[in-house]
């Protein structure tokens, strides 16, 4: 992106910190080369060397969310954001009274999307443990089938992908260079190409047919939070709104839902009074070489998240699984020394989550449970207990990430690290 100011000009790889400065750029495009000399006008051409018409945009972007805003990281501010991006993702877009869900995208492209004979999801990282909430959603609500690729696989991978497939690409940055290469492949193979994307404007939304943007603000921080949350959120809404449109949700799950899911910026401000606790156990387990993360069902992509939030800011080496899969290995890693996060919200495999976390402490692992309030058995059993409202099961990763967002946070600070940039770690990964 080109920043146009008064007698100068900024080079960045999107708006953000070009913003300081001046609120006008042009994006370029592929294969465009733009010439910046003093004193004269920007000129933009082709490999050519044809010259190339531009349009000057305005960025909407103020610097109040690039600021930390009286937090010591940018992580932290945008965890503590959640709530309001959330409301930001959600504003023009339900209607809890008129039980109502407005994608424009999904409007646009209605018959495309209900006819689709799969759904692929591609992307990276924290932005793939969103889509994997996202194929539970999708195929529980409108029974089409989903899979979901990393894109740096599936774009080596020679995909079976045909004019029958919709590919939905998942992005914060937009700018991701497999994400970007999995869009063009899918493409040339003639799929259908909607962007769950954050950043405005950027090289992913542009490729694509169409698509929702997750409106959560610009995300500072590395470590990617409240673009987790607000990509889920657009996946709900997309899960939700072509379930209705295909007939495969009943009208009273669907309002049930939609009112649950219109309360989440006020259950994450429950959640969030929860930082201080967290901030305390977190000290417990600084000096801990690994993790354990259990989930099931919609908390196993939860669990990864969470594993991968404390590897990438604390440098603790920590493993998401399914909890029903430890007894075919894990469990021989657990003695006294390993701390294991379990996801053990009520919902229909509590029980199971339970006898797990028994096999646990009968090998004198210490558990630190994510639990339902009220739930009187855990407390018994697990070492420490985190508290979260009760919420239909599908709505609960949008809650129950922000604990272990915390968790991650506060020991990487107890431990001295950068937190808003680990090492080795870009935020936007636009090379391979
Ligand atoms: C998340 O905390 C990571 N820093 C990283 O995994 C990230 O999600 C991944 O690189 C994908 O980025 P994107 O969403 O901008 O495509």
């Amino acid at each position: 992106v080109v920043g146009i100011g008064k007698d100068e000009f900024f080079l960045a790889s999107d708006a953000t910190p070009i913003i300081e400065y001046t609120d006008q750029v042009i994006y370029l495009e592929d294969e465009e080369i733009c010439h910046i000399r003093r004193g004269k006008e920007l000129k933009i051409v082709n490999l050519h060397n044809v010259e190339k018409k531009h349009t000057i945009e305005q960025v909407t972007l103020s610097l109040g969310q690039i600021e930390k805003g009286g937090y010591p990281h940018f992580m932290i501010k945008e965890i503590m954001d959640q709530p309001a991006c959330m409301m930001d993702c959600m504003r023009g877009r339900i209607n809890v009274e008129a039980s109502n869900i407005v994608l424009s995208a999904i409007i646009d492209n209605k018959d495309k999307l209900l006819s689709a004979r799969r759904f692929i999801i591609v992307a990276c990282g924290t932005s793939w443990h969103a889509g994997l909430i996202g194929k539970h959603l999708i195929e529980s609500f409108c029974r089409i089938p989903v899979e979901v690729e990393y894109a740096s696989e599936f774009r080596y991978r020679n995909p079976v992908v045909s004019e029958d497939d919709v590919v939905i690409a998942i992005s914060q940055s937009g700018e991701t260079a497999d994400t970007l290469a999995a869009v063009e492949l899918a493409k040339q193979k003639g799929a259908f190409i909607y962007g769950i994307c954050n950043a405005i404007g950027a090289s992913i939304p542009r490729a694509t047919h169409t698509g929702s943007y997750i409106h959560v603000g610009p995300e500072i921080g590395v470590a990617s939070t409240k673009a987790f949350t607000g990509q889920v959120a657009v996946l709900t809404m997309l899960a939700l709104t072509l379930a209705r449109e295909k007939g495969t949700i009943d009208e009273d799950t669907f309002r049930t839902v939609l009112k649950e899911f219109s309360r989440i910026p006020e259950q994450m401000q429950q959640v969030l009074t929860l930082n201080d606790k967290i901030a305390e156990l977190s000290k417990i387990f600084t000096y801990a070489h690994n993790f354990i993360y259990l989930g099931r069902g919609y908390s196993y992509p939860v669990a990864l998240e969470g594993a991968l939030k404390l590897k990438e800011i604390s440098y603790i080496h920590a493993e998401g699984y399914p909890a029903a899969e430890m007894k075919h290995g894990p469990i021989a890693l657990i003695d006294a020394e390993m701390p294991v996060v379990v996801l053990a919200t009520k919902n229909r495999l509590y029980e199971k989550v339970l006898s797990n976390v028994q096999e646990i402490k009968a090998r004198k692992g210490r558990v630190i449970a994510l639990i339902t309030e009220g739930d009187t058995v855990m407390p018994g059993i697990a070492d420490f207990c985190i508290e979260l409202p009760d919420l239909p099961e599908c709505l609960t990763p949008l809650i129950s990430t922000l604990p272990l967002q915390l968790l991650a946070y506060h020991i990487a600070v107890c431990k001295g690290l950068d937190v808003d940039q680990p090492r080795n770690l870009a935020k936007s990964v636009t090379v391979e």
